[in-house]
């Protein structure tokens, strides 16, 4: 990443940050993007601009950094509430469609933004396609029991599926234990029937194909933030 890409990404997370307002239940989201939102939160808790916010993580990174800021935290036990979550995406459609995952995350990253009442994804403008796939694979999250078989499956699908290694080269593993199974499917012209196929399998956990979930998008250019809407 670039100095000029992490700097729009920050621009993003500033903008979205914004729309927090005391007392709200928040997502916090993973990734490079997200990190930036993450440590401006608890700047103003700091300064006192925010009060009585309670986050809710996305994966152990975010929960550890939230905590060595000083974020309070809680979990869908006592707040089964999101009000809003900000989180980044890898690639965003024309119809505010995303792929997630690429740091992993994207279970708990699924579950969040289902029990959010507001979707933020912040992202620079690299990450804009009119159609997912052009730029990114699909991450399905798969049980590691199954995941010879699952791939099989995906590939009876029609994509090309690689198994997520960790930089170390060992099979990347998840906060949940399990494997990611990188899918490139070409363009997807249908990400709907693309995510529901995928869901069928009993050792496939949940897929990167985030449909209809974002409210907001807020895009960062080198000239401002865009806000796509639908
Ligand atoms: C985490 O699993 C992902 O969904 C991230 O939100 C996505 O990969 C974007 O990451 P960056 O903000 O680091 O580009």
């Amino acid at each position: 990443m670039t100095n000029q890409q992490d700097k729009l990404k920050k621009r993003a997370a500033l903008k979205a940050v914004e729309k927090i307002k005391s007392g709200m239940v928040v997502g916090l989201g993973t990734g490079t993007t997200a990190r930036h939102a993450i440590v401006a939160i608890a700047e103003l808790i700091q300064k006192g601009t925010l009060k009585n916010i309670l986050g809710i993580p996305t994966s152990n990174e975010s929960y550890n950094l939230a905590k060595e800021l000083g974020i309070l935290l809680t979990d869908f036990d006592k707040n089964p509430y999101v009000d809003l979550t900000i989180d980044g995406a890898d690639e965003v459609d024309d119809d505010l469609n995303l792929i997630k995952g690429g740091h992993g995350a994207l279970l708990r990253e699924k579950v969040v933004a289902q029990a959010s009442a507001e979707n933020i994804i912040i992202v620079d403008e690299s990450k804009i396609s009119k159609l997912l796939g052009e730029k990114h694979k699909v991450p399905v999250e798969v049980l590691q029991f199954a995941s010879n078989l699952e791939k099989k499956y995906l590939e009876s699908l029609g994509a090309m599926v690689t198994l997520r290694k960790d930089s170390s080269g060992a099979n990347f593993v998840t906060d949940e234990g399990n494997y990611i199974l990188d899918c490139d499917f070409g363009i997807i012209k249908s990400p709907d029937e693309v995510n529901s196929k995928i869901n069928t399998r009993a050792g496939i956990v949940e897929n990167g194909i985030f449909y209809q979930l974002a409210t907001e998008v807020i895009v960062a250019t080198e000239s401002g933030s865009k806000i796509l809407k639908k």
